[in-house]
């Protein structure tokens, strides 16, 4: 099962299917509490691994993903401590952005939630201390995300709007790696790759979550063809309806909505 607030986690699940997975795939979605970035600790806590504890005894999955960097930063260990399944989480991709930055300056794109967790510090200390770590968190970008996705118009104004606000820091014009830091921003990367231009990689975590969950459930690299179960969501919401879009489109086997 992979679990986000909402549509980032099908980042996710494209990259297990470009990995050649060859199981079922549910996906889960706390669209009733949507979006993550813009709520406290203190809610969070309490509620990611409540969450997650009632996805996994409805779905009985053989593992949980969370693909959400707002709630592994956070409640990775919490959700471990509900179950005995093996949980991967997301980490921030700081690390291979500290060994692929020629100009030492790095972007960093989150929400403002990842942004604050002494996670992420403790990240940039172990691995980029060498390096000028810049960061953005936004809110607005993990909406125009899922909007984009779903094919509304987004505008490259807006994009690049959110894009100067990296950028223009001090320091900012050499950036030469973004890391998105947050699991719905690859559904923009093509359209930011486009306006930052050539000299900046945008790297994320997503093919090193799905390398963890195939190596931890003994998946050999194949041409498998994966199936895409239910979809599990918590409640109806704008990020709800985008939800059921995106996923009919992809072929998942329909929606359960459940009571939190
Ligand atoms: N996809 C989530 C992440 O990776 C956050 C989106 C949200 O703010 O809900 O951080």
């Amino acid at each position: 099962m992979v679990f986000d607030s909402g549509m980032g986690g099908l980042t996710v699940v494209s990259e297990l299917k470009s990995q050649g997975f060859s199981g079922k795939i549910s996906y889960a979605a706390d669209t009733g509490f949507f979006p993550y970035g813009d709520k406290t600790d203190t809610e969070l806590t309490a509620r990611i691994p409540e969450l997650a504890a009632r996805l996994i005894a409805i779905a009985q999955p053989d593992i949980f993903v969370i693909a959400c960097n707002t709630a592994s930063t956070l409640a990775l260990d919490g959700v471990r401590a509900r179950t005995d399944i093996p949980v991967v989480g997301t980490v921030p991709a700081i690390k291979p952005a500290a060994k692929l930055t020629r100009t030492g300056t790095i972007g960093v794109l989150a929400t403002p939630g990842t942004l604050r967790r002494s996670y992420t510090d403790a990240l940039v200390h172990e691995f980029a201390r060498d390096s000028l770590v810049l960061s953005h968190g936004s809110v607005k970008l993990v909406e125009l995300a899922e909007r984009s996705a779903i094919g509304e118009n987004v505008s490259g104004e807006e994009l690049k709007s959110e894009l100067e606000l990296l950028f223009r820091q001090v320091g900012g014009d050499v950036i030469d790696v973004v890391v998105l830091a947050c699991t719905h921003f690859p559904l923009l990367k093509d359209r930011l790759s486009a306006i930052a231009g050539e000299g900046v990689s945008f790297i994320d975590s997503g093919a090193a979550i799905a390398r963890r969950v195939m190596t931890l459930l003994g998946e050999v690299r194949a041409d498998g063809d994966a199936m895409l179960d239910r979809v599990y969501m918590t409640g109806a919401s704008a990020s709800a309806d985008r939800l059921i879009l995106a996923t009919e489109r992809l072929g998942f086997a329909g929606q359960t909505t459940i009571e939190v």
